[in-house]
């Protein structure tokens, strides 16, 4: 069995935490390097069943600081997942300058870090977001990129510098675009750890404009199982839609949301203004992933109910993270609709 080494960039958020369990877990021959920056969503909690694997290693850095890079690539690696990401289009909207440092900067920094010790495989996770907003139809892999928000912008700037330093140097690269994830360990600003927190703690749930906005939703380890396979099994160069086929409204899931919450609809759900720009709806052709032999395995409704039952059983988990700096966010994001 050869060892391998994979560096994981943003290895204590969502997604990223969901793969680091998942390899460390079930691949006995890969050893993890956790690269992150810490920032708000980021959650030590989150490894914290693999952290003493002697397998995993941390590292706390920027993607955006060639240094930081370097310390975590250390001895050099085999493949660099980068998950490290500004990700929500709310505070990109109140705040759009972090998100051009790490998902257009730091995606510069991990490219040229990739050149500079021959690293053999470079993942970027990215979003169905870049495709914009899809009226009808499925978004192919081949589709327009059309962002409107400065986050699906700023992701769509990291993609884009991804492909072309394949078309240039022949950098051995290939990106996924997953569509809306859910699942535990997921930060409470999100369309449904916010609602499902809050209804949990017999609060209002703001559903934006008329909710007749549409998500495509994925279960967290299906998002990393695939992520986990396209690094292995993908061409160089190309581009993998990881999505479900889920398409839900967001009232459809505020309703079932109240169902699996005993919450009624009435006391709990107050329509407010409107995002800025809002992408109504998204939609993804994942059929080129599940060609490589990647499919989802969690149904959706079943995903939903054991996603609450995580949260109803977790509070000392998302407790703490309700009471410091989300606060502020949350008072500033919401106080004014
Ligand atoms: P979100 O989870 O922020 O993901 P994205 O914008 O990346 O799709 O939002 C999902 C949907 O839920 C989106 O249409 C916006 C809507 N939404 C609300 O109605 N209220 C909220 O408080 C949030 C956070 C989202």
């Amino acid at each position: 069995m050869s060892v391998r080494h994979w560096v994981v960039t943003g290895g204590l958020g969502f997604i990223g935490s969901a793969f680091v369990r998942q390899v460390l877990c079930e691949r006995p021959e890969i050893h993890v390097t956790v690269l992150d920056a810490m920032t708000y969503a980021a959650n030590p909690a989150n490894v914290a069943d693999v952290a003493r694997d002697p397998r995993y290693r941390f590292v706390k850095g920027d993607i955006a600081d060639p240094a930081a890079v370097d310390r975590a690539i250390g001895e050099g690696c085999d493949a660099i997942v980068n998950f490290a990401a500004e990700t929500h289009v709310d505070r990109s909207i109140l705040d759009p300058e972090a998100f051009i440092r790490t998902d257009v900067v730091g995606t510069h920094v991990l490219l040229e870090a990739v050149r500079r010790h021959a690293v053999a495989r470079f993942l970027q996770v990215s979003t169905d977001e870049v495709y914009g907003h899809v009226e009808e139809g499925l978004s192919t892999e081949d589709a327009p990129v059309r962002p409107r928000s400065p986050y699906a912008a700023s992701k769509a700037g990291g993609d884009l510098q991804v492909l072309a330093y394949h078309a240039t140097y022949g950098t051995p690269v290939l990106i996924t675009r997953g569509s809306n994830t859910y699942g535990p360990f997921q930060y409470p600003e999100k369309l449904i750890p916010l609602f499902v927190t809050n209804l949990l703690e017999g609060a209002t749930v703001p559903v934006y404009g008329d909710g007749l906005q549409i998500r495509d939703w994925v279960h967290v380890d299906d998002h990393a199982r695939g992520i986990a396979h396209v690094l292995e099994c993908g061409t160089p160069g190309h581009v993998y839609n990881l999505g479900c086929a889920n398409p839900r409204t967001n009232l459809e899931i505020t309703q079932r949301l109240l169902e699996l919450t005993g919450r009624d609809w009435k006391a709990s759900v107050r329509h407010v203004t409107d995002r800025l720009g809002h992408d109504r709806r998204y939609a993804l052709d994942a059929s080129k992933a599940q060609a490589l032999g990647w499919a989802p395995r969690v149904p959706f409704e079943t995903g939903l109910e054991e996603t609450v039952s995580w949260y109803r059983e977790r509070e000392a988990w998302w407790r703490p993270i309700k009471s410091g700096e989300y606060k502020a966010y949350y008072e500033r994001q919401y106080a004014h609709r």
